[in-house]
């Protein structure tokens, strides 16, 4: 996500919006306002997501390898208050217990994703096989499928190798692309037979910015102006290496598809009169989701960013531009590499045109777009500094990927908000709301004739934050990391986000009403269970530490 220097700018903006529904959909004047109560097209399919690190704790057990998180949490300094995934939420032990919440919830898919260095330790196919790694994904599987869930595998949640990394400097290395392309096979191997969805990678954007370019994630390096291009590359080129691989070797006999997931905030120009914010903000989302989704839909990057960043690396005495380039060969070798795409989407800015001349310490990523982001304070910011709720941007932002892409297959596969770790609260008010109104916008992005086929809640559970650590609740299941046995607790918005699923979307007014009334009435009786629980490991904290006296045989 975005690094937190990049919006603590906060402008207030007073705008008019404009309302009117329209069939087409209009960029100037959307509907913002209005509540739509309608179905979502038979077959849609609802779900929730994790992902390996984030979850499954068990780092260092039967056999697994290191990845670059593992090692990049072990620092000091580099977590909140230096915590880190090694247990997590204790997903390895706990399959059945998570999928009998998943049922709870009449779930139609589960999206998680496969820990690379737990099923090839160094990375390295071969190195080693870890049969234990593959026996655990295995299961999962087998009890998702048994329950009729359906699986939605995601290949590299940023997880890789720390072999790979000490080897070969990661992503900076195009050798990944290779190693990269072993796992992938590996997986369609042994997994492929039951599992139909894949996808290559989820949100490479933060994989290049955060763990390259800003360091604010594993494996921390502050490469600026080149790392997140760089990295950014070879991931494209291993995503279309894998797909290929997918489509030439193991297609036509298991018959599945394989995507990308791609994150992107929505951009909207601070004043829609302005033809320079209106470029400054296509900017923005071209940096972000275009990024990735050019070349893979198009088959080279978008001719924005190619002029900015040749422009400004000409203006820094640079030869050649720090964006790397694709060959023409390599260009139509990752042209329409994505049989679906993958759409993680939280938050929407306002931006308006900034210039950053290149100055005496060069260009980084963020310098490169010529903008700045603003937000609007009135919007709400329940959890996370940079996620504010604004529901209308997800319909724009999925509108634009129709216009852009050519109407591609659409699975959001995250979408969420967080609360702050103080708040014990079952009852999140906060989350019912923004699922009700960012699914809302979704079934109107459908409406508008965006092919969007399914949906995935984020998360869960409450797990992991990366570099926030504990501290930021994404799950619909409450999670008490200070029990060891990592006990969940449904929120209020399980019981909304099971209704919307048993209605397939919102029926009518006084029913969609009453969920939220009944949600919140059976979440107080869950919060006392919560307390009592903490009650008691709290007394059995304080007792003193006596043990059994045994006579010596
Ligand atoms: C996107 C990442 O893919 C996911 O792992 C994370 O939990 C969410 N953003 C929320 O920050």
């Amino acid at each position: 996500m975005l690094p937190r220097c990049a919006v603590r700018v906060c402008h207030v903006l007073v705008l008019v919006l404009c309302l009117s529904a329209a069939e087409d959909f209009d960029w100037t004047k959307n509907d913002r306002g209005s509540f739509y109560y309608g179905t979502f097209p038979a077959g849609f399919s609802w779900g929730a997501g994790s992902s390996a690190y984030q979850t499954e704790g068990a780092w260092d057990k039967d056999g697994k390898g290191l990845s670059i998180w593992d090692v990049f949490t072990h620092k000091k300094g580099k977590v909140q208050r230096n915590e880190t995934g090694d247990s997590s939420c204790e997903g390895y032990y706990k399959i059945k217990d998570d999928i009998s919440l998943m049922k709870e919830l009449k779930l139609n898919h589960y999206r998680f994703s496969i820990s690379w260095p737990r099923i090839i330790p160094t990375g390295i196919k071969s190195d080693h096989v870890n049969e234990k790694g593959i026996q655990y994904y295995d299961n999962l599987i087998d009890h998702l499928l048994e329950s009729k869930i359906t699986p939605i595998v995601t290949l590299y949640h940023w997880d890789l190798p720390q072999v790979l990394q000490e080897k070969y400097g990661g992503w900076q290395n195009i050798s990944m692309v290779n190693h990269f392309n072993d796992f992938a096979n590996l997986c369609f191997e042994r997994f492929g037979n039951r599992v139909k969805y894949w996808i290559t990678f989820n949100n490479p954007w933060s994989v290049a910015v955060e763990g390259y370019e800003t360091g604010e994630h594993a494996p921390g390096l502050k490469l600026r102006g080149t790392g997140a291009y760089r990295a950014a590359h070879h991931m494209i080129k291993a995503h279309a290496k894998v797909w290929h691989t997918y489509d030439t070797q193991w297609r036509a006999k298991q018959k599945g598809l394989i995507g990308i997931s791609l994150s992107g905030d929505w951009g909207e120009p601070v004043d829609i009169g302005n033809q320079k914010d209106i470029e400054a903000a296509e900017r923005y989302v071209q940096f972000y989701l275009g990024w990735f989704a050019t070349p893979v839909f198009h088959g080279d990057y978008p001719q924005v960013m190619k002029d900015f960043i040749g422009r400004k690396s000409g203006q820094q005495g640079l030869g050649t531009s720090r964006l790397p380039t694709f060959s023409s060969q390599e260009k139509s070798y990752i042209k329409g590499t994505c049989d679906f795409l993958g759409i993680g989407h939280f938050t929407t800015r306002y931006i308006t045109q900034k210039n950053y001349p290149v100055g005496r310490s060069g260009s980084s990523y963020f310098t490169d777009r010529d903008l700045a982001e603003l937000v609007d304070p009135r919007w709400p910011d329940p959890g996370s500094e940079w996620l504010y709720s604004v529901p209308w941007g997800f319909r724009r932002l999925l509108n634009f990927v129709k216009t852009q892409y050519g109407n591609p297959m659409i699975y959001v596969t995250e979408n969420g908000v967080s609360e702050k770790m103080l708040c014990t609260e079952l009852c999140d008010d906060w989350r019912i709301q923004y699922y009700k109104d960012y699914i809302n916008e979704m079934l109107k992005a459908i409406k508008d004739g965006v092919n969007v086929r399914g949906y995935t809640a984020w998360s869960l559970l409450d797990k992991f934050e990366w570099d926030e650590g504990y501290s930021e609740r994404f799950g619909l299941y409450y999670v008490d990391f200070r029990n060891k046995n990592k006990p969940r607790y449904p929120k209020a918005s399980v019981q909304y986000y099971k209704r919307i699923i048993s209605s397939n979307g919102f029926p009518n007014q006084r029913e969609v009403e009453n969920w939220r009334k009944k949600a919140i009435e059976t979440c107080s009786s869950s919060n006392q269970l919560l307390a009592a629980a903490r009650r008691k490991s709290k007394e059995h904290a304080e007792m003193p530490k006596v043990w059994p006296v045994h006579d010596e045989v």
